[in-house]
């Protein structure tokens, strides 16, 4: 390209700021798609669930598989499965012989997320386990064995800090450990007119671990904001 100082100045500083929807658009259609299987899948959700909301969607679960697929795990966790949509996403970025080992307290959606893994090809490396995965982990992992690589944590939010802290003593250093919703619809922005319950645990919770020296952390502005802790 060519062209002299005073243009490219100005390409670089007379772009008007776009609508956030065009935003939105233009970073999902310049990511690769999360696929078939899963756009049917969070479709399901819509035509067949009250919340089709929960499914975390195309681009943050893009997020989920490519970071996956950077850990290679050979062993993951997710609680809170739903549907299995981030269930299917992050088990399609697995390496040969990896564990996905997911959570779903609600035992109606058994059927539901291992009929969308078997769609999706990826049923060989996911264990569903229902059940409540405040006491399922310890069962199935040791404090302290720090055997766990990958984690996602998207279920209630006023038991995120009891998962995490589950889960951060059995992961090994290096593990990711991803956290959805750390923005809660933005709420936890003005705490001055939100102080609802479930906002201020989630703003608490995010505060416990900006001043936890167990991981290194960063809060993305991805949908509904996605926390990523590095364990130390
Ligand atoms: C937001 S949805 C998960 C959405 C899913 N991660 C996705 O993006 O497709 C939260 C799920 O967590 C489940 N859940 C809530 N508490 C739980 C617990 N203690 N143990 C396991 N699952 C739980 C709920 O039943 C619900 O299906």
């Amino acid at each position: 390209m060519t062209g002299n100082a005073s243009d490219l100045e100005s390409l670089c500083f007379n772009a008007m700021p776009m609508p956030v929807s065009s935003l939105e658009d233009y970073l999902e259609s310049h990511s690769t798609p999360a696929g078939d299987v899963a756009d049917a899948v969070e479709r399901w959700a819509h035509l067949h669930t009250a919340q089709p909301q929960m499914v975390c969607g195309p681009y943050e679960g893009r997020l989920l598989s490519l970071l996956c697929r950077t850990v290679r795990p050979q062993c993951a966790v997710e609680v809170g499965s739903f549907v299995g949509y981030s269930t299917l996403l992050i088990a399609t970025a697995m390496p040969p012989g990896g564990r996905l080992h997911t959570f779903e307290v609600n035992d109606e959606r058994k059927e539901t997320i291992l009929r969308h893994l078997e769609q999706a090809q990826v049923s060989h490396a996911v264990d569903l386990h229902i059940g409540d995965a405040l006491t399922l982990i310890p069962t199935l992992f040791e404090d302290n064995k720090r055997t766990i690589d990958f984690a996602f944590i998207d279920a209630d939010k006023r038991s995120q800090q009891d998962y995490y802290d589950l889960l951060v003593p059995r992961m090994r250093p290096g593990a990711l450990l991803l956290v959805d919703n750390a923005l809660w619809g933005r709420k936890v922005l003005d705490l001055q007119h939100n102080h609802d319950r479930d906002t201020l645990t989630v703003h608490a919770f995010n505060e416990y671990v900006q001043h936890d020296a167990r991981v290194e952390n960063i809060m993305l502005d991805v949908r509904d904001g996605l926390l990523i802790c590095s364990v130390l």
